[in-house]
């Protein structure tokens, strides 16, 4: 059994493989090639070339080259039949059966896009030659395009001769016809009419190049009928699979790290006409994640450039929390906004390449920022209002797949979130920064503390005063019963202490009988040794200094049990987690 031909091909048409291989072996670019060690044997010199424009690797070292299939099943040990499917996967594509219906949708597929390319070929000519066709030219004229950008983008015009119409279904039948969504069945008139009859239109094309559907334009400024039309979905078109000009752009992919994603037929062909090349539009639909991960496979950064209206910022806001998900390691989306009344065909028209690429640069936000400033300049000065924002950060961080860039980002998301509770921050800062002084100090005085952390100090100097001055934490015991250690060694300690001060006086002795080897690292790392010793006898001070590490243990201990909770209400947020975490923070801050 053989697969078609045509299905190979759109998996190698969809799949750099640059950045196949990139995935098993680590590539650098070199010119228009990239390099890396051979996977076919050891070497210390890279000998091993992938060339993204030839669709091919080669090995100098081994002589191995081969396509992307070939890559597969060599280095992976798959059948071709293995390969085809684990890379047609990774393309989004149908896995092909062999079935009866795969055939019959293969003809079909190719009936389908015949009947496309015909009628694209067909209404791109006639825009140059039918006087009929005189008003689309003044129009696009108009529209400062010339016959460069006519002819790159195929544009036509439907015009309401009818000419294109008999000879068409003359070739194909009935259903073929139907199924284009070329034309439509008029109920009333009981025939077929040309659905974009009297509008510019522009060939959307697949990732090989082949045209699949239409966007179409009226030719005055009217919202009425709509302005744009699409051709409906087909078989063969779904419009969050597409792009606008990705055939084009994925050709030039190597010679660009950005893409700039657009709304409109017009951005991008006005963008292209001012020399900026890397970009596509979504068709008028919001963004999926199936449009970003094919960005992803060709471009590092994607750069969403929306109008700048209202309707620009909404799409852009849905836009960026579906792809957020999607974000990988080493990918980059962003987000830029045009001044008002703007957009980017009018605004790259208006002010050119070179400083619409340079605002871009110096304009462009991340996408978690975006996000972030989004939902801050919604939230109101108020407790409650404060907590649903901080809940639909924990929400949107939460649904990214990948587990690092989960992880910084909500990180970004609660390090923006503190600087709006300064108070309960301020205690956990002070206590962070004491902690970190006495280590250093101590690691300085003690090479062998680096070990040591703060906390452990912490603890030194707490158990420290308590064999220190047993009589006065007898008469004080209160104080230090429910304090939690954290070390078992000092727990062990504290045990023991508390048990003999209670009975200090029936053992009758002026200081405790513990075992040395329990006391040793006590009174060799406690740091306020000295401030004890200079204060032996100024009781009050004492239990002042007592207090206030007993006041930092517990709050380290709130601040553990805070810490895990925020990590289970970043997984389950649940409403009890997230009271319990309210509690938690409440009691720090009484501390
Ligand atoms: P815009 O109205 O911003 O298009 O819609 P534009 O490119 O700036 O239009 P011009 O400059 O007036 O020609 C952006 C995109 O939204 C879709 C189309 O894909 C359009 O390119 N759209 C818009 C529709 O599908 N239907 C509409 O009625 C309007
Ligand atoms: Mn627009």
């Amino acid at each position: 059994m053989k697969y078609p031909k045509e299905y190979l091909q759109e998996i190698k048409t969809r799949l750099k493989i640059s950045t196949v291989v990139s995935k098993t072996v680590s590539l650098k670019k070199r010119g228009k090639e990239y390099v890396g060690l051979s996977p076919f044997k050891t070497e210390k010199t890279p000998s091993f070339t992938v060339n993204d424009e030839k669709e091919f690797y080669h090995c100098f070292s081994t002589a191995e080259h081969g396509n992307i299939f070939d890559f597969l099943m060599k280095t992976q040990n798959l059948k071709f039949g293995e390969s085809v499917k684990y890379l047609a996967n990774l393309a989004g594509m149908r896995p092909y059966t062999f079935s009866k219906e795969d055939q019959i949708r293969e003809e079909k597929w190719n009936k389908y896009k015949l009947i496309y390319a015909k009628y694209v070929e067909f209404y791109h000519k006639d825009l140059l030659k039918n006087p009929l066709a005189k008003n689309a030219k003044d129009y696009l004229k108009d529209r400062g395009l010339t016959i460069d950008e006519v002819k790159k983008f195929k544009i036509g015009y439907v015009s309401i001769d009818e000419k294109f119409k008999g000879d068409i279904f003359k070739e194909f039948n009935e259903n073929e016809i139907k199924d284009s969504g070329l034309f439509y069945f008029d109920e009333n008139k009981k025939k077929y009419v040309d659905r974009f009859r009297d509008r510019i239109i522009f060939p959307i094309n697949n990732i090989s190049g082949d045209p699949i559907a239409l966007g179409g334009r009226i030719l005055s400024d009217n919202n009425y009928p709509a302005k744009y039309i699409n051709s409906p979905e087909t078989p063969f078109f779904k419009k969050g699979a597409n792009l606008y000009n990705l055939d084009f752009t994925r050709k030039l992919s190597n010679n660009f790290n950005n893409i700039f994603l657009v709304e409109g037929y017009m951005d991008v062909v006005g963008l292209s006409k001012n020399k900026v090349d890397n970009v596509v539009a979504n068709l008028g639909t919001s963004l999926t994640t199936r449009q970003i991960l094919t960005l992803n496979q060709f471009f590092q950064h994607i750069i969403v450039c929306f109008d700048g209206d209202e309707s620009g910022y909404k799409a852009a806001l849905r836009a960026a929390e579906n792809s957020i998900v999607e974000l990988k390691p080493e990918k980059e989306i962003s987000f830029l906004f045009l001044p008002d009344k703007h957009d980017p065909d009018s605004f790259v028209n208006e002010k050119g390449k070179d400083f619409f690429e340079d605002f871009a640069k110096g304009n462009s936000v991340p996408i978690h920022k975006f996000i972030f400033n989004h939902y801050s300049m919604d939230m109101e000065n108020n407790p409650s209002s404060r907590a649903i924002f901080e809940k639909k950060l924990r929400l949107i961080s939460s649904t990214i797949k990948d587990e690092f860039i989960r992880k910084y980002v909500l990180e970004y998301f609660l390090e923006k979130v503190s600087e709006l509770t300064p108070n309960t921050n301020f205690q956990y800062k002070k206590n962070y920064t004491k902690f970190t002084k006495s280590l250093k100090s101590t690691q300085n005085y003690y090479n062998e503390t680096r070990s040591l952390k703060a906390i452990d100090i912490k603890e030194f100097s707490f158990l420290y005063i308590l064999l220190k001055k047993p009589d006065l934490i007898r008469n004080n015991i209160n104080l230090v019963e429910n304090v939690k250690l954290f070390s078992n060694e000092n727990k062990l300690l504290l045990e023991e202490i508390i048990n003999q001060i209670n009975n200090f006086e029936k053992t009758n002795v002026n200081s405790l009988q513990i075992d040395q080897s329990l006391t040793d690292r006590v009174i060799k790392y406690a740091s306020v040794k000295h401030i004890i010793s200079k204060n032996f006898n100024d009781d009050q001070k004492i239990l002042e200094i007592l207090s206030e590490l007993i006041r930092d243990l517990k709050n380290y201990e709130l601040e553990l049990r805070i810490i895990d909770l925020e990590s289970r209400f970043s997984k389950d947020l649940s409403e009890a987690t997230f009271k319990e975490l309210k509690e938690l923070k409440k009691l720090q801050k009484i501390n």
